[in-house]
Order: C-alpha cells, then structure tokens, then sequence
C-alpha cells in the first residue's frame, strides 16, 4: 500500500518529540519544534488540514533524579519546566494548536485504555528479569540510576539507552559492567517481575510498516537492522514512583508486584500525542477537527493481530517530527504499541540531524549549548532563526550552530536578497505609481512563479523542509535578477509602459514571496503583506493568492530585515567561546551526562576533546584483513537530485567498476571529481539510496569528506593493506 499525495482528504495530526520537564531548552531541542512548526504551516498552506500537537514528558528517570536532587517533588518540578515550555515555544513564533503534558488527566486516562487494549489482546505477558540493585540504598536501578557498557557496540551508555554509540534502546538486565549513579557502587542484579509488550508478535507487521513509510531516509532505513533481526520483548513497567501505574486491577495475570510498578516513560509519551489530539478535539469541537478520524478512524480498538489493510485508506495523516536520537522509538516501539491497540499507525517520521558547537554535540548539564532564553535576549527576530536552522542543511545532517554563519546568512540571504528585492520593488513602486501599477503580468514572471508554487507543493508533499524554506528566497533572487536586466529606474522616461510593467511584475513577486515564506517566516510574511495594504492575514491567504492581484494603493515599505553588525556576533561568540572552554574543563573532572546525544569527551585535554575519543577494544589482524580496501579511480560523479547530500560515483577497480552511493554532495564538485584516485572498501554490503544501489564505500575523513586517495602509481584495483 501507499499513501495518497498530500494534501489528502484526510485530517492530518503533525506532533513533535515531547521535551523532557527537566532543564532549559536549547536551540537543538528548538530544530525538532521549528522544522514542525513550519511543516504544519506548509501543510496548511498546500490545502491540507492538520493540527499541531506536542506536550511536556513528565515522567523518567531524569525528572525523578533532578528533582531529588534539589529536594522537590517531580510533579512540581516538571510542571514549572512544563510552563516555561509553554512560555517559550510562542516567542519562536511555533504554535502548538494543543500543548499538553504527560501527566494530565487524558495522558493517565488515554495511557492505560492503551495498555488495557494490550491485555485484552494477549501482547503483555509477564517474565522474571534481573534487574540492576544498588545494596547500599538497597533500591532497583531503573534507567538512568545506572550505567555501563553498551552490549551492541561497547561504548559508555546509559541504562536504558546507548547514546554516546550506536543509539540503540537498552531493555533493563542488558547494561554490562552495571554502576549505580547513586553511589558510584558497582550494580549487583536482583531477579524482579515486569511487564513486556512481546514485540515478536508485531514483527512481520512492522516489516510492511516500514515500506509503507514515509519521511527521512534515516527514519525509513534505520529501523531496518531492529526489524529484520530478532525483536527483543519491550520491558514496560518500572521499579519507581513517579509515572503512571501499571493498571494491574485490569490484568488477570498481574503478579503481586505488579501494585508498585509504573509505566515505562516510553510508554505514556508518545500516547501524549494521541492525548493531545483528543484534548484539542475538546476544545474546537468534533465538527472542526476530529482526533478520532486520524488515530482512531474505525472508532473502537481493532484486533492486535488481524490487519485490515484498507483500514488506513480512510484514516488521517499521522506525521511525526523527532531528533535522529529517538528513531527507534517511533518506528519500532511506537507502531507496534499503536496497532496493539487498534489505532491507526504514523504515516511519516521526520527524524532531524542533531545540532552541535563545535562538531560536538551540546550538554544541558555541562552548560555547552546555545539556549532559547539567549537568543530571545539578542535583538534578533525569532524568523531569523527560524530560517537559519531549516535551511542550513539537509533535515538529516548534523549541524553546528555558530553565531557567525548565522550572521553570514542572515545578511545575504535575507537582507542582501529577500528583504532587498521586496524593499527595492515596493518601495519603486511607491514612489511612482503609488502602489501597484497598472499593468499585467508578464509571462515570464507568472511562469517563475507558477514553478516557484509547483517546488514548493512537492517539497511539502516529499518532506523537504529545506526547499520549503528556499523557495521564496529562490524567487526573489530571480526578482534581483529581473529588475537588474530590465532596469526600470532608466524606463520610467524613456519607456513608461515597460516601466510600469516591470514594476507590476516585482510587486507580484514581492506578494508571492509572502505567501510563500510565511510557513518558515511567518510574522515578516505579516509585515510584507501588511506593506503590499492586503487585507486579512498572509497566513489565511492561499497558495494560488501568489498569483492574485495585489491592492492597488500602498504606502512606503520598510526594510524587512536589518543587517547583523560584527560587533552583535562577536560579543556572543565570545559568551559561547568561554562557555565551551568552561564545559570541556568540567568534562575532564566529572563525567556526568544529561539528555541527548553526546560524544564522550576525551580526558586528554582541551585540544583533544575536539575528536571522537578512540577506540578502547583493540582489533586483530585477521579482523583487519576482513577489509577488501582497494584503490580506485572515480570515473564518473553526479549529485543525485532528490538528495541533499548524496552523490554517484563510478569507481573503476581494476577488476570491475563499481556504482558507489556517497555523501560527499556539497563538499566535493562533481566535474572535479573524475580522474580522482580514491580508497574502496570492496565488500561493504550493499544499500539502496534513493533507489541507486551503492556497491562500496568511499574513505573520508572528518566533516568536510576529505578523500583518501593514494599517492603513488598503484593501479586500480591494487589491494590495500
Ligand atoms: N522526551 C523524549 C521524547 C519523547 S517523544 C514521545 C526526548 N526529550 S528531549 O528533551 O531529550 O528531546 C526533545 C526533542 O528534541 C526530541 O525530538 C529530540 O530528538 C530533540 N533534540 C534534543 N537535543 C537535540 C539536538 N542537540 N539536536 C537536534 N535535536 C535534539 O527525547
Ligand atoms: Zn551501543
């Protein structure tokens, strides 16, 4: 099956990651709540319905440890992060149609129907497990009162989770070489009783699941590996306080410990989603949106076991928006908890890359990040950022944020083209006409933008938030180019009609600008619109309105956006200079992590803490030699179109030339590259990318790709070793 292109009938949901109620916000969390934001806005925009949702995860270990830690009960203490949250988001100009928290009525309501569903279904079943204890405070070590080494890959992790490695979810009892974060105390194991949704029973469900869906390639290719392989049970109760009880009054077979145990935090949150839909139904009324048509829209739970494939035609458009650290949980856990209990399964995910400082990755606890609360301080507008973190890379990449590329974008993309082509046009138009001449369209113009509407409908309906976001530069950039060709300040004498349509032309862009930036922009769109003296707000207007006649009369413009000064940036990079210096000190002394993926830091010393630390487990020969490393020459290199940082490379090996799916697009130039020697590793397994089969891997090192390549004559082919 696959999906209708959006927009669709449908009512479409649009949910983003739940923050933690547990520290500041910083602008990595704001990636995931911006790039939703403007989706939904784009959405919106493209004639599809869609209600924009998210909370406060209440729950967890870490509000239960950071709460304890300042002596404050967990419910106070995530309630004052949750209005803060709530507080903050608006000021990004990202509008929650409900923002709702995991603890609520609904949640705790919503949150156990879920789990009773399962127990009806025969999916819960319960097992013996050993469990980390900690003898000296004599308590289970749930999550994150415990860490050790990652079983998969033998990096540091956390209890329930490898973050610093492969990113994978730890289930209790798997942690090697257990430590309690309570008393540094080496971990013993304790045989407890718990819950668990049995995963296998949804295996071959998700296995389809997972064709069907859509979003980020990583969302869509990541959970492969999980799904292929054997799924583990899901353990989902805890041996805690704080979180929702497990309804064991609703479980014939609860053993006795059952009373004590709580939900797994990964249970409740992404029900939130489902909660805060329903609790938005409440308050606009069915007649105006129903949560029940997207999440529910057979009405009563279906059978966990029984799929009805045409079940979904009818169903609403469910779209994720997450960081790439909480794949797994979204399309693994998440599905299977949902078909469990006859809902209606995520139609999209859109897993963004995780912005760092400095090719690190940012810490709460450390105090290494840029947070929300310094840049509402600085004088720049909230659009700024907005457009800043949807357009400096592809949705996927890892990105790193820096004041001065803010500042280097800011001023020529929004001021030197955006915001000048606007004010230059509006305000020639002003001076001559008093608004709008009276004129026609050009064929030119209408066609650039009926295809400036076109790229921005397909980007919509492919998930490219990027091109969203360019398209409106885009336009204008072609508007810069118009006036300078036609030059209309030497026509108005010369040649008044071709004047005056020259400047009909520019403020038809100028209006199409507005209507297209504004899901990424949306209160400098206002202003434009304001300027062109249109009536009602930009962001009722619709696609089609780009094309549509702008007011006859209107005013002098303003500048849309003011240019970033040196003396702004250096100031703030200065504060982020010594922040960083401060966090890689703390580093090397302590060793405590928070929410997040981070790379661990090196306790060589400032200048190391800049790369990944090495490898602890050594390697031998033989394992070496399993390497078929070969020179090759690049024979050919083109970028592949849909992707925004692949390229396809033919690499002659001597033997055979071989078709290589790499991420060098951007970094590398594709006319440059052929000719080039380069290392292939020969017997990487093959992987599908954008429907090209990569057959061999390019070496390269560090962000920029620089490529390995020998510097003799070895042919290609030569084995190297
Ligand atoms: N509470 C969970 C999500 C539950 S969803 C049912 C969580 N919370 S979080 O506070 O750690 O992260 C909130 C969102 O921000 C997530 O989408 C997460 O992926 C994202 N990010 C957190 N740090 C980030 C960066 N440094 N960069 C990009 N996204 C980041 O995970
Ligand atoms: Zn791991």
């Amino acid at each position: 099956m696959s999906h209708d292109q959006l927009p669709t009938d449908n009512p479409a949901v649009v949910t983003c990651g739940l923050p933690y109620a547990n520290g500041d916000l910083h602008v990595g969390h704001l990636r995931t709540y911006v790039v939703g934001d403007a989706y939904t806005r784009a959405l919106d925009r493209i004639g599809q319905q869609a209600a924009f949702v998210c909370g406060s995860d209440m729950h967890g270990t870490p509000i239960a440890v950071n709460a304890a830690e300042e002596g404050t009960d967990p419910e106070e203490f995530a309630l004052a992060y949750h209005e803060q949250y709530e507080a903050t988001f608006p000021q990004f100009n990202v509008e929650f149609d409900n923002y709702g928290h995991t603890h609520d009525e609904t949640n705790t309501e919503t949150t156990r129907e879920f789990v009773r569903s399962w127990i009806d279904q025969d999916v819960v079943i319960e097992k013996e497990i050993q469990v980390a204890w900690d003898s000296e405070e004599d308590q289970p070590l749930p999550d994150r009162y415990v860490e050790g080494t990652c079983p998969y890959c033998g990096e540091h992790a956390r209890g329930d989770e490898c973050d610093e490695g492969c990113q994978r979810h730890l289930e209790p009892g798997e942690i090697e070489d257990p430590v309690s974060t309570l008393t540094g105390n080496p971990a013993e194991y304790r045989t407890r009783e718990h819950k668990f949704l049995r995963l296998s029973d949804f295996q071959e469900y998700l296995q389809e699941f997972i064709d069907r869906l859509e979003g980020t390639e990583n969302a869509r290719n990541q959970p492969r590996e999980w799904i292929e392989g054997e799924l583990q049970d899901l353990c989902i109760t805890r041996d805690m306080d704080w979180g929702i009880d497990y309804p064991a009054e609703d479980d014939p077979e609860a053993g006795e410990t059952a009373e004590e145990l709580v939900l797994y935090v990964w249970v409740d949150a992404p029900i939130e989603y489902v909660s805060a839909t329903k609790q938005y139904t409440e308050q606009v009324g069915t007649e105006t949106y129903d949560w029940e048509e997207v999440w529910k829209p057979g009405g009563e739970a279906r059978p966990g076991t029984e799929w009805d494939d045409d079940w979904t035609d009818d169903a609403g458009e469910i779209i994720h928006i997450i960081g790439r650290d909480i794949i797994q949980h979204h399309t693994v856990f998440w599905p299977a908890m949902l078909r469990g209990a006859g809902y209606n399964e995520p139609r999209a995910v859109l897993a963004t890359g995780f912005v760092g400082i400095d090719g690190k990755a940012l810490s709460t606890s450390r105090n290494r990040a840029v947070w929300a609360e310094e840049y509402l301080d600085t004088d720049f507008h909230p659009d700024l950022f907005r457009y800043y973190i949807t357009t400096g890379s592809g949705l996927e990449q890892d990105v790193d944020f820096s004041w001065d590329r803010f500042q280097q974008r800011v001023n020529s993309e929004l001021v030197g083209n955006l915001g000048n082509f606007c004010y230059r046009g509006l305000l020639f138009a002003h001076r001559n006409y008093d608004g709008t001449p009276d004129a026609d369209v050009s064929e030119e113009v209408r066609e650039a933008i009926q295809d400036a509407i076109a790229d921005f409908e397909d980007a919509v309906a492919e998930y490219t938030i990027r091109d969203v976001a360019d398209v409106a530069v885009d336009l204008a950039d072609f508007g810069n180019g118009y006036i300078q060709r036609n030059e209309p300040w030497n026509l108005v004498d010369d040649d008044p009609e071709q004047a005056a349509q020259v400047i009909r032309d520019c403020v038809q862009l100028a209006k199409a600008c507005a209507v297209l930036m504004q899901p990424v922009m949306p209160e400098k769109a206002e202003t434009l619109w304001e300027q062109l003296n249109e009536d009602g707000s930009v962001a009722d207007a619709e696609l089609s309105d780009a094309l549509a006649e702008p007011p006859a009369g209107f005013d002098a413009p303003a500048e849309l956006f003011a240019e970033i000064e040196d003396e702004e940036v250096e100031a703030l990079n200065e504060t982020l200079r010594e922040r960083v210096a401060a966090a890689s000190e703390d580093a090397d002394s302590e060793d405590d992590e928070d929410a997040g993926s981070e790379t661990a830091d090196s306790a060589d010393g400032e200048a190391a803490a800049d790369f990944e630390p090495l490898a602890e487990e050594r390697i031998g020969f033989e394992d070496f030699q399993e390497l078929d490393l070969r020179v090759g020459e690049i024979t050919a290199a083109e970028a592949i179109e849909d992707s925004d940082n692949l390229m396809r490379l033919e690499v002659d090996i001597g033997i055979e030339t071989r078709q290589v799916v790499a991420g060098i697009q951007g970094l590398h130039d594709a006319d440059a590259l052929p000719g080039t020697k380069c290392v292939l590793l020969a017997n990487m397994e093959k992987a599908e990318l954008f429907g090209y089969e990569s057959d061999g891997m390019v070496l390269a090192a560090g962000e920029d790709a620089d490529l390995l390549r020998t510097h003799g004559d070895s042919e290609p082919g030569t084995k190297i070793r």
